[in-house]
């Protein structure tokens, strides 16, 4: 629409006057946000920018792949990919507190993101995905009061960049437009939300590869059944939890004793309030059986059936 194309138009052309020819950084998450920035601040000023996509090892099935296809691939963005994952990893060892485990993953992302840009040279600008909401909540009380919530936005003030808001007087369905007007593909402009601690915050307790790859499989099952049931836009954000529980079972004649997987799946406006998804049986059943069959060390299925509030959409 003509609002739409002149939003775009006016701002390509308003980066280009502030950037001039120097150099731009944007970090790369894969959501909505930071993949509109990069994509609008490419679009003005093309190899000028660098985005760098940090890879923590938390993240689902196969979405370091994609995010490397459709920025590289695609859309044929310069894009540096840190493969963190033992660093993370080695930094989650041995805790099981949450809010501890956002704090870690928090300041690793800061620690790596300062470390491994100052390799990549000089950058004058700093892109970043700050919507019109983002500058009027900070400050009042939000969700972050309840856990402290950790994005790619979330860099330390004190960086020495001067920082490029593209999206700062826009809110979340008009970013949506301006990724689609951009050409970025479906799964990027209408991905669910997605924490920044990533599954750290789904596996209760202590992370580790073994949780974690049966947390990323289940999920892409999970995701993978909504998908086929053309349920992706009703429900408003679904993933898998792992309890941190084992219970017995019996598979043929065997006795088991495995993991707990369960089902979170909610339909939501803003994810301030939630209300569990009544999910058809038929697609849960489905679910189930498959991450139990296709899933090692997992034996029993769980669907969680509270709202927010009085629980929280994440476990953690
Ligand atoms: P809760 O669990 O508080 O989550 O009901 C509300 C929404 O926020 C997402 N969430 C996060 N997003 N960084 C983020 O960028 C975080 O640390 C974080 N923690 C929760 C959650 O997925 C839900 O959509």
């Amino acid at each position: 629409n003509w609002n739409m194309e002149t939003f775009i138009e006016n701002t390509v052309r308003k980066i280009r006057e502030q950037i001039g020819r120097r150099k731009v950084l944007c970090a790369l998450s894969g959501g909505v946000d930071s993949s509109v920035v990069a994509t609008l601040v490419h679009k003005a000023i093309g190899d000028q920018l660098t985005c760098m996509f940090i890879d923590h090892g938390l993240l689902r099935k196969d979405e370091s792949e994609n995010v490397m296809e459709t920025f590289v691939g695609k859309l044929g963005m310069k894009v540096v990919k840190i493969d963190a994952r033992d660093r993370f990893l080695s930094k989650l060892k041995g805790v099981p507190d949450p809010e501890l485990k956002r704090k870690i993953i928090g300041n690793e992302f800061i620690y790596c993101f300062q470390e491994e840009s100052a390799k990549l040279g000089q950058f004058d600008f700093l892109a970043q995905g700050t919507l019109y909401t983002d500058i009027v909540e900070s400050g009042t009380a939000t969700t972050q009061t309840i856990k402290s919530h950790h994005n790619v936005g979330g860099l330390p003030k004190d960086i020495n960049f001067e920082l490029v808001e593209p999206l700062k007087t826009l809110f979340k369905d008009e970013v949506r437009k301006v990724g689609e007007e951009c050409g970025l593909p479906p799964a990027i402009v209408w991905r669910q939300p997605f924490p920044g601690p990533g599954l750290a915050i789904r596996i209760l307790g202590e992370v580790s590869e073994e949780k974690l790859h049966i947390i990323r499989e289940s999920d892409a099952i999970l995701r993978e059944e909504i998908a086929s049931a053309g349920l992706e836009r009703e429900i408003w954000q679904y993933f898998t939890v792992m309890p941190n529980i084992k219970s017995v079972g019996v598979m043929g004649d065997e006795r088991t004793y495995s993991h707990t997987i369960a089902i979170r799946a909610v339909t939501s406006i803003d994810g301030m309030t939630a209300d569990w998804a009544r999910m058809p049986w038929e697609v849960l059943e489905k679910v189930s059986v498959r991450i139990v069959n296709e899933v090692e060390n997992v034996n029993r299925i769980v669907y969680d059936i509270t709202s927010k509030p009085p629980a929280t959409i994440e476990w953690e």
